[in-house]
């Protein structure tokens, strides 16, 4: 990866339409080609795509998860080949790191899974991922973006050894994709960055559905105000000026 490089081309990648929707609208994309059941929104000459894991062909909801995410990641890389790959969407947060309904992180750290549970010997860090982020402390302060590690897994909800594993892994946040597409990244070589705002709280003894419905067009205007700005900010900057903290 050059750190002079200016980035020019943003892919996004977003699980649910309706967390997307905003961002299609503000950056008047049209819908470009895609392999099913990807969808691909882009600009003139795809200097902005986001990119849909779709929706499933049996239930019609989105194809929330990783694998989906997986693909779409690849899709998006190999069709349109960003400099670099935000994974947008919706979180739940811990109180006891002091997230709140609305609050919109970014990344920080590394990514982690909770729910890939191997006790083989390098299975067992296989499975919890581990992949590293490029520092997103100057991102944050600029946006205005709280930071933590996100921890991923294919429930929305959770059962105790998920929780344990979370802990133990300080995870601030739990959503259903960021590792995978940071896989991916790691993978084909590409500057990867998550941006994810709670829609719930985990250690709140609500149940995780009904929080989730509550909060969701909340986090989502808030997640779509803050990706904007982030996606203004980083065009035609280089990995070397996002990551400064002397600019
Ligand atoms: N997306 C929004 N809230 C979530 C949660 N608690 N777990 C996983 N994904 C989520």
């Amino acid at each position: 990866m050059n750190f002079n490089n200016k980035i020019e081309k943003i892919g996004i990648v977003f699980a649910m339409k309706g967390e997307a929707l905003p961002t299609i609208q503000h950056f008047k994309l049209e819908r470009i080609k895609g392999n099913y059941p990807i969808e691909l929104y882009g600009n003139a000459e795809n200097k902005i795509v986001v990119s849909l894991n779709g929706t499933c062909s049996v239930t019609g909801v989105d194809n929330v998860g990783t694998q989906p995410a997986t693909l779409n990641t690849y899709v998006l890389i190999n069709e349109v080949n960003p400099d670099i790959i935000i994974n947008a969407g919706t979180a739940g947060g811990f109180a006891h790191s002091g997230a709140k309904i609305g609050d919109v992180y970014i990344g920080s750290n590394r990514v982690v899974y909770h729910d890939r549970r191997i006790p083989l010997p390098n299975f067992d860090t296989y499975g919890i991922g581990n992949y590293e982020l490029i520092n997103t402390d100057f991102l944050a302060e600029r946006i205005g973006l709280k930071q933590g590690i996100i921890s991923t897994g294919n429930s929305l909800d959770h059962v105790d050894r998920d929780m344990q594993l979370m802990n133990q892994n300080n995870a601030s946040l739990k959503d259903m994709e960021a590792a995978s597409v940071a896989w991916v990244c790691q993978l084909m070589n590409k500057l990867f960055i998550p941006i994810k705002s709670v829609t719930d709280i985990v250690d709140s003894g609500i149940p995780t559905e009904i929080e989730f419905k509550a909060n969701f067009k909340l986090a989502t205007q808030n997640l779509n105000l803050k990706l904007i700005h982030l996606i203004d900010f980083i065009y035609q900057k280089s990995l070397e000026e996002i990551v400064s903290s002397k600019k």
